[in-house]
């Protein structure tokens, strides 16, 4: 779907729904920043695949940046103020981050949205994220913002039931979405990554949700 915007100017929001907006290329002109800040996160607070509750290694690499952090292992899902890999503080969130959540949020509507966790994932060819709600947050008045880098994915954008049907959106580099309000606790989630060679990110992409989790 987003093939038929990405000609538009950044600047341009797509509203999908009364609480769900996609903002085309609204990150692209800080993308490299954007790479550069996740590789120095990344040095400190590594890339790796959560285990499930159930056991499974999820296809997707987590890492986080901000106050807390979200993980997951055997005893469920939640947010820690440390990273439980080191036992240190996630990397603080760059100033460049927050503003620029805060800005997608505002164009979208949601107005003074301080984010104070960064979940980074990064998909290889072949990961996905299967559906699922964001609702391990304490306050739900806060939108989730996402920023999309490197190869283009496909994101599944569904209801309030697991098994309503989904809208099938291709978020690319420099995208962004925002969703709140009456749409903050939809299920939605990223099918297999398609191979291809980003000139920045090469054969992955990263995405950036913030969230405000306390
Ligand atoms: C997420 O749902 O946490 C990430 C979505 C995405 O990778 O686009
Ligand atoms: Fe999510």
């Amino acid at each position: 779907m987003s093939s038929l915007y990405h000609h538009l100017a950044p600047g341009f929001v797509e509203r999908l729904g009364a609480g769900f907006a996609f903002l085309p290329r609204f990150a692209e002109h800080v993308a490299p920043e954007l790479v550069e800040a996740v590789g120095a996160i990344a040095a400190c607070a590594p890339f790796r695949r959560m285990e499930t509750p159930g056991g499974r290694r999820m296809s997707v690499a987590m890492t986080n940046c901000g106050a807390c952090g979200w993980v997951s292992g055997r005893s469920g899902y939640r947010y820690a103020t440390a990273d439980p890999h080191t036992g240190a503080p996630w990397p603080a969130m760059p100033e460049l981050f927050s503003r620029l959540a805060a800005g997608a949020a505002e164009r979208a509507g949601f107005s003074c949205f301080d984010p104070d966790v960064c979940l980074i994932n990064r998909y290889e060819v072949g990961s996905r994220l299967t559906l699922h709600r964001d609702s391990d947050e304490l306050d739900f008045s806060a939108p989730i913002v996402s920023i999309s880098l490197g190869l283009p994915a496909l994101f599944q954008w569904g209801g309030h039931s697991r098994s309503d049907g989904t809208l099938q959106l291709e978020l690319r580099h420099g995208d962004a979405l925002v969703w709140g309000g009456v749409d903050r606790l939809r299920y939605h989630g990223v099918l297999p990554l398609r191979d291809g060679d980003h000139p920045l990110l090469g054969r992955c992409r990263v995405n950036l949700t913030f969230r405000k989790a306390g």
